[in-house]
């Protein structure tokens, strides 16, 4: 099981929720960041740290949301490593 970004993410990027995650799985992409689900705990601190509630539990997708798992896992291959905030990066 994982914790996933959701599509709510793309183009805002708030960043607050890379500085929570005790095992950097955040990745950042052009324009939204993903979690490595092979590298997510599981812990749940995040949630809380997005200002727009982007991030959810693998378990409480809609069939809608189930393919942003496979996107998830994609992106954080695809991009590096994002562990520090930067404000600037709203796009909004
Ligand atoms: Fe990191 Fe925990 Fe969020 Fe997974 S649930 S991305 S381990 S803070
Ligand atoms: Fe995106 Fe929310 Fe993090 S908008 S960058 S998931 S704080």
């Amino acid at each position: 099981m994982t914790f996933v970004v959701l599509s709510e993410c793309d183009n805002c990027k708030y960043t607050d929720c890379v500085e929570s995650c005790p095992v950097d799985c955040f990745h950042e992409g052009e324009t939204m960041l993903y979690i490595n689900p092979d590298g997510c705990i599981d812990c749940g601190v995040c949630v809380d740290d997005c200002p727009i509630s982007a991030i959810a539990s693998e378990a409480d997708l809609t069939e809608e949301q189930l393919p942003m798992v496979e996107i998830n896992r994609a992106g954080s291959l695809a991009y590096p490593v994002i562990t520090e905030k930067d404000p600037a990066r709203c796009m909004n």
